[in-house]
């Protein structure tokens, strides 16, 4: 049975105080365990896809030994289909700095980086009028963090926590070997929380309502809200703030055109869900209680009967072949050979056999890259592959 959409609005909700009030009123009255504890009670997961705990994060930064130690904010957003970072980037960035700062004080970080997508480089002058505000309030204070724009290098790998870390150490945007993690060994070998735009404004809502009042947000087992970029065959594409665990239904009732035959959850590295699995899958993270639960850093494709699964899934890979960093040879190669492959089954000019072997070949590479880039190119490639093969092998 469905369960029905529930909007949110609590991320992009103004406020009337004074700028940074909330900020300094909390590291001034409560202490960095008590909001670890609180960030662990809320069971906030990293907003920017992978879903690791923030508290945990946190608290391996602040245990981790060293003088010097880094808090970087995640606003690459080169996802396909993801565009909310620009919406809190440009409506609130005060909250995500609030967040960063809160960071800083519960690990003890000096330094802070905004890891800023290329092409938001024209939002940069706005921001760095909000930082100087914050960076007023922090000397006012007393308070040692300063945090600056780092400007992205233009390739999806370099959203990758460890190559966006190497990207602002001025090396090649090329993911490394894990472990260390960075809350051990990250930028400039100290230890380092990364954490997405939307995670650190998430912190701020938990500090100001408290863990209890964010965890009666969610459906279905799953805590707060969520921003979606919805696109696609959508006659309402935009972002949305909704309570996370909805299923698939509900998201087609509200934003489908009528026609909807799969949605692609969590852009070109996520899982194609077709019409009969609607009512199957919820969006959120792996719990007990939502059973088959799907992860997405915001993006939600829509595709109507109109549209071929062959070219999407065609499209899907000519985008990995052009961003894979090659430093890896199953994702380098596998990534050539999938599109190849499926090229090659629709011109006939292989047996649809063949296909087969692809989805071994996307297996393989799941287990065996360095990064989730190329782990993850098998989400979309078997969801679509299975889901739609009369349409891969026609
Ligand atoms: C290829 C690739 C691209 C990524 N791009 C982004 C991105 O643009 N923004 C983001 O927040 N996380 C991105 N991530 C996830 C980051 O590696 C990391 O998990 C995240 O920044 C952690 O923050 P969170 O815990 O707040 O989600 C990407 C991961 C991979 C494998
Ligand atoms: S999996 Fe792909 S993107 Fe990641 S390190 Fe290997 S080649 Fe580079």
């Amino acid at each position: 049975m469905s369960t029905s959409i529930k909007r949110a609005d609590i991320i992009f909700a103004p406020y009337s105080e004074a700028p940074y009030h909330k900020f300094k009123e909390i590291i001034t009255t409560v202490t960095p365990e008590y909001i670890i504890d609180e960030l662990i009670s809320s069971e906030l997961r990293g907003r920017g896809g992978a879903g690791f705990l923030t508290g945990m994060k946190w608290k391996f930064a602040r245990n981790a030994e060293g003088e010097i130690k880094y808090v970087v904010c995640n606003a690459d957003e080169g996802e396909p289909g993801t565009f909310k970072d620009r919406e809190i980037l440009t409506k609130v960035p005060r909250k995500m700095i609030s967040g960063m700062g809160i960071c800083a004080f519960v690990t003890g970080a000096k330094i802070g980086y905004i890891y800023l997508r290329a092409e938001y480089n024209y939002l940069r002058r706005d921001l760095q009028a909000e930082l100087d505000i914050f960076h007023d309030v922090c000397k006012e204070m007393n308070f040692n963090f300063h945090i600056e724009i780092f400007s992205g290098m233009g390739a999806y790998v370099c959203g990758e926590e460890t190559a966006l870390l190497n990207s602002i150490e001025g090396k090649r945007g090329e993911p490394r070997n894990k472990p260390p993690f960075p809350t051990n060994e990250g930028l400039f070998g100290k230890p380092t929380v990364i954490n997405n735009v939307e995670t650190f404004v998430n912190v701020m809502i938990i500090c100001r309502l408290g863990s209890a009042e964010f965890r009666k947000y969610g459906i279905h087992g799953q805590t707060g809200s969520k921003l979606f970029s919805i696109s696609g065959d959508t006659p309402r594409g935009g972002v949305y703030e909704l309570e996370l665990g909805m299923k698939i239904i509900d998201l087609v009732n509200e934003f489908g055109d009528g026609n909807t035959k799969a949605v692609q959850v969590g852009g070109a590295s996520g899982f194609c869900v077709p019409r009969a699995k609607f009512e199957e899958y919820t969006i959120g993270y792996p719990s007990k209680l939502t059973g088959d639960s799907l992860p997405t850093g915001g993006s939600i494709k829509f595709f109507n009967s109109k549209r071929s699964m062959h070219h999407v899934l065609e499209n899907f890979l000519e985008f990995f072949v052009e961003e894979s960093c090659g430093q890896c040879t199953p994702c380098r190669v596998g990534t050539q050979q999938l599109l190849k492959g499926i090229q090659q089954i629709k011109t006939k000019s292989v047996s649809p056999l063949y296909l087969d072997k692809l989805y071994e070949l996307a297996k393989t590479m799941k287990i065996t890259s360095k990064c989730g880039l190329g782990q993850s190119v098998a989400n979309a490639f078997c969801s679509i592959a299975d889901e739609f093969k009369e349409e891969i092998i026609y």
